[in-house]
């Protein structure tokens, strides 16, 4: 059981960005993906989610050995795929209770009332330790950074994905937060597999990563174990120029 990636390129605007990655990630496995801005981390991620307009000019992605690599986003998020987004967008109008319901009844196919809904809401959100509040507000709308990030990982906790990535979502958290978002991700940890983009190695001493893979310039140029960000740390991007291979 795993999300495999093979030789994976992407075009956005007719500019290639994403330029062959291999990647398979295992359930119950954290794979820390680093490297410099405008690498195409998040790139890839979204690819992997089928946003329209990232086109995927060569390679393939299997879920549990099934090829996803032209299915739709709700298929891909039906199927047990996530996305928790670097810059999540604000929807007006559309209470967090809402919104999450939706996305719970479209992931799982079963209906559920908004009475025995709001009852999961808040077990999570006191897990979370998220204000009761937070439910009714629109989605996003007026959110600090912090509480934008906090958000995605309720909505991976209502939906409880098989693979998750995770796009900087421990940018802009507080220390506490910081806690607990992790403990929110290591709960599923066992059953789920996550490609936890990050650049910084404060999370990976909560979320201790199998692997730690390195993109620069489109490619996946270095893979270690979890000492290899902390390498990174230390050197910086320097640590690249002696074996960059590809
Ligand atoms: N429409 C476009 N045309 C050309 N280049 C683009 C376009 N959209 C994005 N890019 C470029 O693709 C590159 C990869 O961007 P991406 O957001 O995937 O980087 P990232 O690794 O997530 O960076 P960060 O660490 O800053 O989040 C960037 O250099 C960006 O400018
Ligand atoms: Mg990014």
């Amino acid at each position: 059981m795993a999300l495999e990636i093979k030789n994976l390129k992407v075009n956005v605007e007719g500019n290639e960005i994403v330029k062959g990655v291999s990647l398979s990630l295992s359930k119950g496995k954290v794979i820390a993906l680093m490297g410099p801005n405008g690498s195409g981390k998040s790139t890839l991620a979204s690819s992997l989610m089928g946003h329209p307009k990232y086109q995927i000019t060569s390679g393939s992605i299997h879920l549990d050995a099934e090829d996803i690599t032209a299915a739709k986003p709700h298929e891909r998020a039906k199927k047990g795929l996530f996305l928790a987004f670097q810059y999540p967008a604000e929807i007006e109008g559309v209470s967090v209770t809402h919104f999450l319901r939706t996305a719970y009844m479209a992931k799982t196919g079963k209906k559920i009332s908004v009475v025995d809904f709001y009852k999961l809401l808040k077990e999570k959100m006191q897990l979370l330790k998220m204000d009761e509040g937070f439910a009714r507000r629109q989605v996003n709308f007026g959110f600090s950074g912090g509480e934008k990030k906090r958000l995605e990982i309720l909505q991976l906790s209502i939906l409880e994905p098989s693979y998750a990535i995770l796009d900087e979502t421990d940018s802009g958290l507080d220390i506490d937060a910081l806690k607990t978002v992790s403990e929110g991700v290591n709960a599923y940890r066992s059953k789920m597999g996550v490609l936890l983009i990050t650049h910084y190695t404060r999370i990976l001493k909560y979320i201790m990563p199998d692997e730690v893979y390195i993109m620069k310039s489109g490619k996946i140029v270095k893979k270690g174990g979890a000492a290899l960000a902390h390498e990174l740390e230390e050197h910086g991007y320097e640590l690249l120029k002696e074996d960059t291979h590809e």
